[in-house]
């Protein structure tokens, strides 16, 4: 039997920091509000320089090296986006040539906040079925780009960064199930309602959100996927060592660890100092918590996305 595994990760933050406190200064919001509502204190802004794929190469990079994987030995890289620097060529093409490589299969994955969960469970499937045997997953996003700066009721939840793994061949779990999930009926309650058109942006460019509705529709289906992989992985929750959800305010993942019985201390928690970012939040997270030495190799450990589309998706894994 052929499984995958994570050989590294990595992870990468532009260096501008936007506080709460920077916002009050030009919107009608103060800190209290957001913590209270989010658990949010800051979040990274990339400069206007960076793009998706600027953000996904130095995140790749460190995680090429924390797994002793040189760029040259890649048979695959997928980029959970929903940034991409250009309509066209994909984000993970635009990465494959500024890692300086040629050859591999390359193809950006779009389920928003889902993306990285969904863009894991693929390179798994292609690694399993014997196709690939070393591929780069990216999640990268420069969300700053797509929010309305005046609307305080979004543009203070999200933040750019990216977050990246190896995942290699392996002749054990690694991977030991994903379920991934969607319902495009709920499409218009979390999107981006525009496209270039004949050279001019047709609908929106930016980012509508129904807050509360998204809120109990998260909790929802992240309880529910939880349960369902667990026991498609044959595995109890109590074996979960840590949560990893998609981390989009803290009232939510709260809210998923308690209908879980899991305790506190079991969840990953960054969006207080990394905002929502997207694709990227997941991976970004489990970067941190690794290389702080808290998530361990050998520990289990339940990777959840949920977000636009809507989409949503869990991967049980042992590191
Ligand atoms: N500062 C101050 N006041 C604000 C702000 C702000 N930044 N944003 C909204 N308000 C006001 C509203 O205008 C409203 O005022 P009103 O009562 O005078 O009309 C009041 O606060 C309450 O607004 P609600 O939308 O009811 O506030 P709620 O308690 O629902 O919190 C929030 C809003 C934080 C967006 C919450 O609904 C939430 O977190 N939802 C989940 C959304 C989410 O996580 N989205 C991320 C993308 S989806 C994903 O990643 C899965």
């Amino acid at each position: 039997m052929i499984f995958s595994r994570i050989l590294g990760t990595g992870s990468y933050l532009p260096p501008h920091v936007m506080t709460n406190d920077d916002f009050a200064k030009r919107l009608e919001t103060s800190d209290a509000w957001i913590r209270e509502r989010t658990g949010i204190r800051q979040r990274h802004i990339a400069e206007a320089s960076q793009a998706s794929s600027d953000l996904a190469l130095e995140a790749a990079r460190r995680a090429l090296q924390a797994a002793g994987v040189a760029a040259g030995d890649l048979d695959l890289i997928i980029v959970a986006t929903s940034t991409p620097d250009y309509v066209f060529p994909s984000t993970a093409c635009l990465l494959q040539a500024k890692l300086g490589v040629k050859g591999c299969a390359a193809f950006d994955v779009q389920a928003v906040c889902s993306g990285f969960v969904y863009a894991l469970a693929t390179a798994d499937s292609f690694i399993r079925s014997g196709n690939n045997k070393k591929a780069l997953v990216v999640g990268a996003v420069v969300f700053s780009r797509i929010l309305d700066w005046n609307d305080r009721g979004t543009c203070v939840l999200f933040g750019d960064g990216a977050g990246a793994v190896i995942l290699a061949s392996a002749d054990r779990p690694g991977i030991h199930a994903s379920v991934l999930r969607a319902d495009g009926s709920h499409a218009g309650m979390l999107s981006v309602p525009g496209n270039v058109n004949r050279g001019a942006i047709c609908g929106s460019p930016f980012l509508q959100m129904d807050g509360q509705a998204v809120f109990k529709f998260a909790v929802r289906v992240l309880e529910e996927s939880a349960r369902e992989t667990a026991a498609k992985a044959r595995m109890s929750l109590d074996e979960v060592d840590w949560l990893v959800p998609h981390q989009a305010n803290v009232r939510i993942l709260e809210a998923v660890a308690r209908k879980l019985d899991l305790p506190r201390e079991k969840l990953v928690v960054t969006v207080d100092h990394h905002g929502n970012t997207s694709a990227a939040s997941v991976p970004l997270a489990l970067d941190e918590y690794v290389r702080a030495g808290r998530i361990r190799p050998g520990q289990r450990l339940m990777l959840q996305g949920v977000g636009g589309g809507f989409t949503w998706g869990s991967t049980l894994l042992t590191l």
